[in-house]
C-alpha cells in the first residue's frame, strides 16, 4: 500500500511546523515537502523536497505517481489581506489548488487531503459571539469567498465521490519559527517580535478588536488529530470549527507587560480593521470536541511565555 505524504505549501507559516511534526511522527523519508521557493536549510535537509506550483494538476500528479502519495496536505494559499490586493490571483491560487487536489482524489489517485479553511468563511452578518458550526455565512472577503466556496466544494466531493477530505476552519495562529504573510490576525505575532525589539507596537487593528486565535502547537496538534481519526468520525466534511481563545490587542499587551513591563502598544487602524470587523470574536466548537475529541492547551499566557522565550534569544543585544 502507498503510504507517502505530500505537503503543498510546506515553507509557509503553518507548512513549516506541519512538515517538522509529520516527519517527526511517520518518519523523514515518508513526508515530501513541496513550495513554489527552497525552504529553510532545515526543511532542505530533513527530507524530500520538490518545488510545485499548486496550480499545476501535472506537477502535483508527477509528484504523487513519483513518491507514491496517498495523503496531500494542501496549505498553499493566499490569505486575507494579500487577497484584497489581489483578488483574481488570490482566487486562482486558492480554488484551482483545492480543485487539483479533489481531483486527484476523485480519480483514486490519492486517498486522503487535508484542507485549512478558516474562520474568514464567515461575516458581517453572522453572530460574532461563540459563532456555531452552521450558521449564516457570507464573508466579505476575497480570501473568505474562496475559502466558502472550498468548504462546499469539499462537501460535495465527499458526498458525489465519497473522496476523504478532512478540513478545520482555523483561528489566528500565533508561532515564533516562521513569520506569517498577509495575514489579518498577524498583528499578535509581530507584537512579540516588536515588543523584544523596541518594547513597542502601533497595532493595525484597533483597541477591542477581538479575535479567536490559538498557538501553534495547538493548531498543529489539532491538524495530526482530525486525520488520524477514523473516517466515521469525521461528520462534517465541510470544515470544522476550531476554537481555542479569544483576545483583543489591550489584552495581548497585558500579557506581555507581565514580564516585559516597559511595553507599550499605541493604534493606527488601517484596511485590515474592516476585515477583523467581519469575522467572529469566539468560536463554538463543540462538535470538534464531541467527534474527534479536540482540547486545546495553551491561553495567552501560556502563549506569551513561550512566545517571548522562543524569541528572545533573536533579538539580545
Ligand atoms: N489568519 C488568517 C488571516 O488573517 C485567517 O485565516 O488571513
Amino acid at each position: 500500500m502507498k503510504s507517502r505524504i505530500l505537503i503543498l505549501g510546506a515553507c509557509g507559516q503553518i507548512g513549516t511546523e506541519l512538515t517538522t511534526a509529520l516527519r517527526q511522527k511517520y518518519g523523514n523519508h515518508k513526508v515530501i515537502a513541496s513550495d513554489i521557493r527552497e525552504g529553510d536549510e532545515e526543511m532542505m535537509k530533513s527530507g524530500p523536497f520538490e518545488i510545485i506550483d499548486a496550480t499545476n494538476y501535472e506537477a502535483i500528479e508527477n509528484i504523487v505517481i513519483q513518491y507514491e502519495i496517498n495523503e496531500v496536505y494542501l496549505m498553499a494559499a493566499m490569505l486575507s489581506a494579500t487577497a484584497e490586493k489581489f483578488p483574481s490571483k488570490a482566487w486562482q491560487l486558492n480554488m484551482n489548488s483545492l480543485f487539483n487536489v479533489l481531483n486527484l482524489a476523485k480519480e483514486k489517485k490519492i486517498e486522503k487531503i487535508f484542507w485549512p479553511s478558516s474562520i474568514a468563511v464567515f461575516g458581517p452578518t453572522t453572530p460574532r459571539v461563540n459563532t456555531p458550526q452552521h450558521t449564516i455565512m457570507e464573508p466579505s472577503t476575497v480570501y473568505g469567498i474562496s475559502k466558502q466556496a472550498g468548504e462546499r466544494w469539499c462537501e460535495y466531493y465527499f458526498k458525489k465521490y465519497g473522496v476523504d477530505v478532512r478540513s478545520i476552519r482555523y483561528p489566528g495562529i500565533i508561532s515564533w519559527q516562521t513569520l506569517p504573510g498577509g495575514g489579518t490576525t498577524d498583528y499578535a505575532i509581530d507584537i512579540y517580535h516588536k515588543a523584544l525589539k523596541h518594547h513597542k507596537y502601533i497595532c493595525f487593528l484597533k483597541a477591542g478588536t477581538t479575535l479567536p486565535m490559538i498557538y501553534m502547537d495547538d493548531a498543529i496538534r489539532a491538524t495530526l488529530d482530525i486525520m488520524e481519526a477514523s473516517p466515521e468520525k469525521i461528520e462534517i466534511r465541510s470544515s470544522y470549527n476550531l476554537g481555542a481563545i479569544s483576545f483583543d490587542p489591550e489584552e495581548i499587551t497585558a500579557s506581555i507587560k507581565k514580564q516585559l513591563p516597559e511595553f507599550s502598544i499605541s493604534y493606527e487602524p488601517d484596511f485590515r480593521q474592516a476585515i477583523a470587523d467581519s469575522w467572529p470574536q469566539s468560536i463554538d466548537d463543540q462538535d470538534a470536541r464531541d467527534h474527534w475529541g479536540w482540547l486545546h492547551q495553551y491561553d495567552l499566557d501560556a502563549i506569551t511565555e513561550d512566545m517571548l522565550k522562543n524569541l528572545g534569544p533573536k533579538y539580545k543585544n
